[in-house]
């Protein structure tokens, strides 16, 4: 379907750009601080209706180009049998560090595979206003491995960056069956509703570029292929990871989500022929209030060609962050057509 958001991502001239925000659904709503003193996160990502509900939050607040499914890049995970907790953070009961330890992963039918936010994506796709896409998303690869290697979101990950380089073979072996495994949901959340899908490659920054080439890049590379086959629509997000920028600007995926260290009118003047670009306001602006909001939002907007820019934030959007600061970012957007 066609919406200000597919248009940007496929390069049309659109009447303004698309606006959305990562982590849009969470703890800087009040609604939704409510919701969570019933229900833990668990509880409330794993129930398609309240996942539901929790997608639309943010939406009925605002008019915002995209809704992003409430879950989490781990939802997956427990389809390949491994335990994990919310603390806030995943917290891997028993980390994945042995050639036995990837072996004994479950290989799950596709249905097995995060069935609730399959029936969420189709639940919110009936209550969305048909001019707002809906997002579908997952972990990258290597962003899921630190995460089950480390065993939990640890600075600079170093039991994971020790592996690559001690035991190759085996983040090979993990990575593969991730990138076998992420693809086909993406797939399946594609065919539930989803418009686009974004790939969070959250710590893809952890290695050196020629590392990078050699462990990951073939992973991530066979993944967002296998999805483009498919004609599901790639955002693909990295994060703290300059030396990497131009790497992934040239892998196969439509448009390219980066941080705010990056610039985009110099990303765009190279790739901005064969991809669009998302992002990439410092979310830390919006706890200094609307006034530097409105500010950064339209120095970005000025600096940045409108045709294929998607606006967004560089990260997630802090929980601290002022309701009036996404009300400023929203109008600045809105004002430019
Ligand atoms: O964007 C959205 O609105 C959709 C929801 C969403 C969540 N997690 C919900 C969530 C998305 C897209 C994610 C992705 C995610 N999860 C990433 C990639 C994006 C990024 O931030 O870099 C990563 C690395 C995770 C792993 C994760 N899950 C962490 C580090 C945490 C704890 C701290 C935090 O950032 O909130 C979680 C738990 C989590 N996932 C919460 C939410 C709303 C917090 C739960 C709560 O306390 O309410």
């Amino acid at each position: 379907m066609s919406n200000l958001l597919t248009q940007a991502i496929a390069r049309e001239s659109v009447s303004r750009r698309p606006l959305w925000i990562m982590r849009q659904a969470g703890r800087y709503l009040p609604e939704y601080r409510k919701l969570r003193t019933r229900y833990s996160f668990k509880e409330l990502s794993r129930n398609p209706e309240l996942a539901t509900t929790v997608t639309l939050q943010p939406i009925e607040r605002f008019p915002l180009d995209a809704a992003i499914i409430f879950a989490d890049i781990m939802s997956p995970i427990p389809a390949l049998g491994v335990d994990f907790e919310f603390n806030p953070g995943p917290e891997i009961a028993e980390p994945i560090r042995t050639l036995a330890a990837v072996k004994a992963l479950h290989d799950p039918d596709p249905e097995e595979v995060a069935p609730e936010v399959i029936a969420a994506l189709k639940l919110t796709q009936k209550e969305l206003p048909k001019e707002t896409a809906l997002l579908g998303f997952c972990g990258a690869p290597w962003t899921l491995a630190a995460y089950l290697v480390e065993g939990r979101g640890k600075n600079g990950f170093p039991k994971l960056r020790a592996l690559a380089r001690t035991e190759p073979k085996i983040l090979h072996l993990l990575l593969e069956r991730l990138s076998k495994l992420m693809a086909r949901y993406l797939i399946r959340q594609a065919e539930a509703g989803a418009d686009a899908v974004q790939i969070f490659d959250s710590w893809a920054g952890l290695l050196s570029r020629s590392d990078w080439e050699q462990l990951v890049r073939p992973h991530l590379e066979a993944m967002l292929d296998t999805v483009g086959k498919s004609n599901v629509r790639r955002i693909l997000f990295l994060q703290n990871a300059p030396h990497l920028v131009e790497a992934y600007a040239t892998l196969p995926t439509d448009v390219l989500a980066v941080d705010w260290r990056e610039n985009l009118p110099n990303l765009q003047a190279k790739y901005g022929d064969r991809i669009a670009f998302q992002g990439n306001i410092d979310p830390a602006i919006l706890i200094g209030g609307a006034e530097p909001t409105r500010t950064a939002t339209l120095e970005l907007l000025r600096q940045v060609k409108a045709t294929g820019h998607i606006v967004n934030l560089g990260h997630g959007i802090l929980p601290d962050t002022p309701i009036e600061s996404v009300q400023a970012l929203v109008e600045v957007v809105h004002d430019e057509s």
